[in-house]
């Protein structure tokens, strides 16, 4: 069985207790904070940036932190979030003006860099720096809200980057992102998926453990 991650986007996430949210959803089983920061020009939403990375590492947290940027630029950010503790730093190819350039600063910063997809971006920006990805995140919405419905047409881009990893030899994680629930995981993962970011459909119930639980007896089946 791959090695599974979920990976709860603190979008959904109670801000006025982020600390404590995000402690609880860890201790409820989460392998990785997905972290979600939009600008309000890439996307139309505004969210949170390196202060908030960087205050919860202070509170004590230690968990990966995977910094999801939908920004426009992105170059600046990266440095900041490097700085503030960030573990994995992906970006939309949209966002940058060199790619190759952007990858190579999250790596040199010792951080783990990923590229994302939007549902109708396609994989071909992959081509030239399988090299430089430590993970592939593909969208499943569109960019900017929590809460929508995924798309069914991402299983198939799903299958099609499961086999682009798998033949480039690298190891890159693949992630989804986007209406992921209980109802879904099962066959996402069996489209190639080995990490899920799942945001209401965690912090959206009342018991985080059993929700996790249960995402888990479905990767399982
Ligand atoms: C959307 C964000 C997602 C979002 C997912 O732009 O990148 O991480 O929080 O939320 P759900 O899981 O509710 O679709
Ligand atoms: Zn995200």
């Amino acid at each position: 069985m791959p090695d599974f991650k979920i990976a709860p986007s603190i979008l959904s996430a109670d801000f006025a207790r982020l600390g404590e949210e995000v402690e609880n959803v860890l201790s409820a089983g989460a392998d990785i904070v997905h972290f979600d920061v939009m600008d309000n020009h890439y996307v139309p939403n505004l969210t949170i940036g390196p202060m908030v990375c960087s205050a919860l590492r202070k509170h004590g947290i230690q968990a990966p932190i995977d910094v999801h940027l939908m920004v426009k630029p992105v170059d600046r950010l990266i440095g900041d979030f490097i700085e503030a503790g960030a573990s994995y730093i992906t970006f939309h190819p949209e966002g940058s003006e060199h790619i190759d350039r952007s990858l190579q600063m999250i790596r040199d910063g010792g951080c783990k860099s990923g590229l994302v997809f939007n549902p109708a971006t396609p994989l071909s920006h992959l081509e030239y720096v399988l090299d430089k990805v430590d993970m592939v995140l593909l969208m499943s919405v569109n960019p900017g809200f929590g809460g929508q419905k995924f798309i069914p047409g991402t299983l198939d881009k799903l299958r099609q980057a499961r086999k682009i990893i798998d033949e480039s030899g690298y190891d890159i994680r693949l992630e989804i992102d986007g209406g992921v629930g209980v109802g879904n995981i099962k066959e996402i993962a069996e489209a190639g998926a080995d990490t899920f970011v799942a945001g209401s459909a965690i912090f959206n119930t009342d018991d985080y453990a059993d929700t996790i639980a249960q995402m888990r007896e479905q990767l399982a089946m």
